[in-house]
């Protein structure tokens, strides 16, 4: 593409070296769509003729074509996938093959490329979120009004019900899709039309072609157009954290599994046993998924560190950035799928997590707040419950063990009625607040989502 300049070949190595096409051939149905959208612009500004165009335009169709069948063989010495389609269709249509590359840089190209692709892999990632956060809600409910303890400092803490800690991950999942939403904003800007970086002298549509591949706007400035990738550390950001979430997920789900705990039941479809233990069940997926977010991790601060010392504008170093995104894209996208999978197939165990939250000392703040309703200020209501808590261990009985004369030792606010506050499901039907765990609002909560994902 450069023969004019050079009197000697590229060194072999140079050429294995340099070579993207490896890993960028993936790009090939964008690039031939901004190759179209681009010769139609070429063909407005009387650059090319209408047949030419034409020419153009099915020739490129039928690349794709034989692309998607495998019959297209890319070549490492054609460097890339822009040089290995507009080659080809040179060889193909001839002249007017030629002519296509007018105006143009591949700077401006590959940016161009990565941002359709970057947009077409957040509208999958967003149907993907939504798909788990109906696995969520399905187990959810599935779950009915199991109780659980929730803990601070994995220290049993307050009764909640399964569904409000799953309802949890749902709001997480919504931020997610929320941020991909707002990172498609920027990613969905043009950078054809800025050439390798100060545009050309020859003028196009912009506008016009960026309306053929429905892109929002167009960018304002070719030097940044050319080299800007924050749209790239933006999406690598996001997804990296939601791989936070699903990890956060794991390690719940990897507790839960437990002999310890066994909350939940996995389906032996989405566990794996051991090759040496017959009597091992292991969450393997959640396993990796807590794994493979550190990955995603890594893809972001590698775009990050490859772009902190770049002068304006183009650097090959740039070239870089689209292994740790395919990469990060793939993964978060097998992540979300998977983990829909085993949630469809994750039962709880309501024996057991009705056991843990049957715990009294889970009640402790509950007595505080009946000592608050009988005038006792908070931070004092707290000292004598510490100390009735004590008191329990100490004389191995449980708060619904003792008399109304043991609890009043502790405080003359205690009345006949304290009982009644020991009793769990009283305690959760209390807690109806905004965004608290009651029965009541949990059904509202999941009605709302049932409602969300529906309509989306
Ligand atoms: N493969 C290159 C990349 O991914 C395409 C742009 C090449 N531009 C250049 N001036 N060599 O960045």
């Amino acid at each position: 593409m450069w023969k004019g300049r050079f009197a000697q070949e590229t060194s072999a190595l140079v050429q294995r070296y340099g070579e993207s096409v490896s890993f960028d051939w993936r790009l090939y149905a964008h690039d031939i769509a901004g190759s179209i959208a681009h010769s139609k612009g070429l063909l407005k500004a009387g650059i090319l003729t209408a047949e030419e165009q034409q020419k153009i335009e099915t020739g490129l169709l039928e690349i794709r074509h034989e692309i998607e069948k495998g019959q297209f063989e890319f070549k490492e010495s054609l460097e890339d996938v822009h040089m290995n389609i507009e080659a080809e269709l040179t060889r193909r249509i001839g002249p007017a093959g030629a002519k296509l590359h007018t105006a143009r840089s591949r700077n401006d190209q590959i940016a161009t490329d990565v941002r359709l692709y970057c947009r077409a892999s957040i509208d999958a990632l967003g149907n993907l979120i939504i798909a788990m956060q109906a696995a969520l809600i399905e187990c959810a409910e599935r779950g009915g009004d199991a109780v659980m303890p929730g803990y601070t400092h994995l220290q049993r803490g307050q009764p909640v019900l399964f569904a409000h800690h799953l309802l949890a991950y749902v709001e997480m999942l919504a931020r997610d899709a929320e941020r991909l939403l707002d990172c498609r904003e920027r990613v969905n800007v043009m950078p054809l039309g800025s050439g390798a970086l100060a545009g050309s002298t020859i003028i196009l549509d912009r506008e016009y072609i960026a309306k053929e591949l429905d892109f929002h706007r167009v960018t304002q400035n070719s030097m940044d157009a050319v080299s800007d990738r924050d749209f790239i550390a933006e999406l690598l950001f996001v997804i990296s954290l939601l791989g936070v979430h699903l990890s956060r997920l794991s390690e719940d789900v990897i507790l839960w599994a437990s002999a310890e705990f066994g909350f939940v039941t996995l389906s032996d479809a989405h566990t794996t046993g051991s090759s040496l233990m017959p009597q091992k069940k292991n969450p393997d997926v959640a396993e990796l998924t807590r794994g493979k977010s550190a990955r995603l991790i890594g893809n972001l601060m590698s775009i990050l560190t490859l772009l902190k010392g770049l002068p304006m504008t183009y650097n090959r170093d740039l070239q870089e950035d689209k292994e740790p995104l395919f990469d990060s894209i793939d993964t978060i996208g097998l992540a979300l799928e998977v983990f829909t999978e085993m949630i469809s197939g994750m039962d709880v165990n309501r024996a057991k997590t009705t056991a843990a939250a049957s715990d009294p000392m889970l009640l402790a703040t509950d007595l505080a707040d009946y000592l608050v309703n009988h005038g006792v200020p908070f931070r004092q209501a707290h000292e004598v419950i510490g100390k009735l808590v004590a008191y329990s261990i100490q004389e191995k009985k449980a708060f619904g063990e003792m008399t109304l004369a043991e609890f009043q030792k502790f405080s003359p606010a205690f009345e006949a009625d304290v009982m009644a506050c020991l009793n769990l499901e009283t305690a959760l039907q209390a807690r109806k607040g905004i965004g608290a765990p009651s029965p009541a609002n949990v059904k509202a909560q999941l009605d709302h989502w049932r409602g969300v994902l529906t309509r989306e």
